[in-house]
Order: C-alpha cells, then structure tokens, then sequence
C-alpha cells in the first residue's frame, strides 16, 4: 500500500521548487503519494494561482489561508493550523523546500510530531542573521532528518553546523528542473510587453530586468530612494523593465517614489507569472535583482546578474556563474552595469547537477531512505 508524504509550499519561490518533486512523486504513486499543503503565505491570483496553472501543479489538498501579517503571526497561523492536518493525515514524512517563513513554521509542527522532516535546498547560507531567510534555514537545517543541496558549499555549511554528513544529499538544484523544463513555452518579450501595454520601445538583449523586494532594500525609505535614483540613472542608458512586488509597491507608494520613474524609460509592470518572469530574463541583456531565485537562474540561462544586495547564500553564482554582487552602493550598481553594457559581462559556466534531474535525485533518495522495505 502506498504512503503518504506531506508537501508544503508557502510563497511564490516554493511553487518552482516543489513543481518537479510533485511531478516525479506522481510517477511513483503505488509507492508515494504526495498530499499538497498551500500554506497560504502568498494568496494573490499574481503572486499564486498564475504559478500553480503555469507550472502544472495540482490543486492544493489543503488550504491554510493564513495570509499576511507579522512573522510571528504568519508563522504562528501556520503552526496551529497545520498540526490538524498531521493528525489527519499521518504522513510518513514532511517535505519543504526553500526558506520562507512556512518552511521553518510546518518544519517545526513535524518535528514536534516525531514525522521526519526532508528539507530541499538545504545548507544555504548568507551569514547574515537580519534577513528572515537566513534565520528560516539555520533552524530548518537543525531540525531536518533528510537535507538535499543544490551547491557544494551547502554541504561545508551543514557540516559545520553539526549536520551528519551521512543526512545530507548533494541533488542539485530543483528550480533549474523547472526552467529547463519551461523555458521553450517563455512568454515572448513582445507579447510581454503588448500584454501590458508597454509603449516604451524596448528590445531583445537591450534592456535591463529589475525586481527587488527585500525588506533590506525596500523596507527603509532612504535605501530606497538611493536605489530607486540609481534605477533613474540606469534608464537613462538602458530601458528598465522592473515586474513591481505586491511589498515593494506598497513601500514606494508609502515614501512616495513612484514619481521618481515616472516620465522614464521604465517600464512598472505588476507581479508577473513564471513563463512571463523566464521571458524577460532570457530576453535581457543583464538582470538587477535582490531575489534568489534571479541568481540561479540568471546563472543557468548565461544572463548577467547585478545583485543588490551584499552577500549571498548561493555563492556558486558568483564562482562559476554570471552573478556579481554590488549592495545597495549606487557607484559599486553604476560601474557594474556600465561593464556589462561595455563588456557583455560574465559568461559563466552551468554548475555541476543543475541538469534538470535533481527531483529524480531527490525522489530516488525518499524512496531509499524511507520506504527501503516497501
Ligand atoms: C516572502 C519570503 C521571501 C521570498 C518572497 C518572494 C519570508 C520571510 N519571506 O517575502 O523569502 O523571497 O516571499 O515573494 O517568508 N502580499 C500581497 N499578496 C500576496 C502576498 C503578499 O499583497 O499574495 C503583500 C502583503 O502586503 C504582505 C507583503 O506583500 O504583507 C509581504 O508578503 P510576505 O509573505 O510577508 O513576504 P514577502 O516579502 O513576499
């Protein structure tokens, strides 16, 4: 008789994680059957339905509905409402993917149950304790029975931290599972830009992506305004095209800078889905963005990237891919981007096991590890 394994997903970045692992769980349903939580951390039709019709992921078995809200309230409401679904559920075992705030919060309810937890993407670090995330990974890792990486340096980390070498698995990256598998069905950019109707002229390979959304970057109004005035400069030399996150558009609008860009070759687009999101990357000539995701992604389509923040928890990016990293320092974001426009930027190679096959990996490894016998 088949088992049931309990899959969480919370926010926008978890749905391109979890598409591959469920797709390959459903090929193996006489053995696992994977039972879908939606969290309900991100509930707008942008931010969530658009991803789980694009992405091909089944309706969620069940809907949290905790919204927004503070992180302790988010993370509480995710806490109390989850348990019942253990209860009835009894799954075999958990699995969350990535570093939000639902992650670490359904990572916790199992572990207090004594269901082992599987963590994908795990060993990630930024070593910087303010962003959310970091604190999210730290004690997810800490508390997770199984642990697959995407990069080598996530092993190091884990190690290090007192994880047994023997729980951790090297996978690969699942979200790069997605994009190989979507990037022929991308949007176009100019129906991107017809479908939102962009009269600005911008063209394949002679614009700049921006997306920002990190409460270092846009929580604090004179960050903010330093980077929404080097984003003005920027499009001076190349048009901008910046898909504006329902936190970020809340934050402009409270400090007013809106009409910084407005008059500008700046394209405001509102959340955009994820065959939209890998159109416009794959069409850019670089790539400003303070998400994760954006990196390895960037990375693995060969894009030049400008990352506005000043570390990062995936550091294979930088060594062996397109990614540089800049702050928020507008000279550090200007001289970068004057190099790429020059130069053509970095080139960058695929990392090792970001081959669209890490859900196998990891689906390969449950099957192992927990159902050996059966
Ligand atoms: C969350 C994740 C972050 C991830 C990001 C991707 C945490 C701590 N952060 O940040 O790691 O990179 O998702 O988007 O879990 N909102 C809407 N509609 C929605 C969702 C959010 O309008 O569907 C607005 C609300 O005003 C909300 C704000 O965006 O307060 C922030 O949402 P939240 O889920 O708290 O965090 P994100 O900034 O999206």
């Amino acid at each position: 008789m088949s088992k049931t394994i309990v899959c969480v997903v919370g926010a926008r970045p978890n749905f391109m994680k979890m598409a591959p692992i469920i797709r390959q769980l459903q090929l193996v349903k006489d053995r696992v059957v994977p039972y879908l939580v939606h969290t309900g951390q991100h509930y707008d039709q942008t931010m969530k339905d658009t991803f789980f019709r694009q992405l091909g992921i089944p309706e969620p078995d069940r809907d949290l509905g905790v919204g927004s809200g503070t992180h302790a309230v988010q993370t509480a409401n995710v806490m109390l409402r989850f348990e019942s679904v253990l209860d009835e559920v009894k799954p075999f075992a958990v699995l969350v993917v990535g570093d939000v705030n639902s992650t670490i919060a359904c990572g916790l309810v199992a572990v207090k149950k004594n269901i082992p937890l599987i963590h994908v993407e795990a060993g990630l670090r930024s070593f910087d304790r303010e962003m959310p995330e970091e604190i999210n990974r730290v004690l997810t890792d800490q508390i997770s029975d199984l642990l697959f990486t995407t990069e080598r340096a996530a092993e190091a980390n884990l190690v290090r931290e007192g994880i047994a070498p023997e729980r951790i698995k090297f996978s690969g990256n699942v979200m790069i599972d997605t994009l190989l598998a979507n990037c022929k069905q991308a949007d176009s950019l100019d129906r991107i830009l017809q479908r939102y109707g962009v009269a600005l002229p911008i063209y394949e390979k002679k614009y700049a992506l921006l997306t920002m959304h990190r409460p270092s970057n846009v929580d604090d109004p004179d960050t903010l305004s330093r980077l929404i005035s080097v984003i003005a400069d920027i499009s001076n030399k190349v048009p901008v095209v910046f898909p504006v996150h329902p936190r970020t558009q809340q934050k402009l609008s409270d400090a007013g800078l809106l009409s910084e860009l407005s008059g500008r070759q700046v394209a405001l687009l509102p959340p955009v889905g994820y065959l939209e999101i890998l159109g416009l990357m794959q069409s850019a000539q670089l790539v400003l963005t303070d998400s994760g995701g954006l990196q390895e992604e960037t990375t693995a389509l060969g894009v030049p990237c400008v990352t506005l923040r000043e570390n990062t928890e995936r550091p294979i990016t930088v060594t062996e891919g397109t990614n540089t990293i800049v702050g928020s320092d507008p000279e550090k974001i200007m001289a970068c981007v004057d190099d790429i426009m020059v130069t053509g930027g970095k080139t960058g190679r695929v990392p090792e096991y970001w081959d669209g096959r890490a859900a196998v990996r990891i689906v390969d490894e449950i099957l192992r590890h927990y159902l050996q016998a059966g």
